[in-house]
């Protein structure tokens, strides 16, 4: 029991030293923000598709239950695009199936997660963490043209 109880302290100081010494997050999250100001909060108090580079776009969203926003986006197929997501309450999820983007997203911070999209289409952006009653309505569209 003592053992179990000096163990379980151990393995808390090294968590703890290994998230406040080398600044540990949550993966894919990079950046910080206020929750409650997010949509004060640029870039997220417009959100949307920015154009950097031919072939080059950075999509920022704000997931809050029970949408994301934009809710449509359309780029040209080929198009390396970099998601950046924060959310305005609860954990969501950010997942485009059968691509690399699958994400977490919660408040305080900022999701970064990137994909080329090779293949014309219409893909679904769902939330894959459970956040509420409306939560399986919570979805919105990459058109890739
Ligand atoms: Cu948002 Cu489930």
């Amino acid at each position: 029991m003592a053992f179990g109880l000096a163990m379980l302290v151990v393995f808390l100081a090294v968590i703890t030293t290994a998230a406040v010494v080398d600044g540990f997050v949550p993966p894919s999250h990079v950046q910080s923000i206020d929750p409650t100001k997010v949509s004060e909060t640029p870039p997220f108090d417009h959100p949307g598709l920015r154009k950097v580079a031919d072939g080059a776009y950075e999509a920022y969203y704000v997931a809050r239950i029970f949408s994301f926003t934009p809710s449509d986006i359309e780029v040209p197929v080929g198009s390396r695009v970099t998601f950046y997501v924060t959310s305005a309450d609860v954990e969501h999820g950010f997942s485009i199936p059968a691509t690399g983007v699958n994400t977490m997203v919660t408040p305080g911070w900022v999701s970064e997660v990137s994909h080329t999209f090779r293949d014309r289409g219409t893909y679904l952006l769902v939330c894959n963490e459970y956040c509420g009653s409306g939560h399986q309505l919570m979805a919105a569209k990459v058109e890739v043209k």
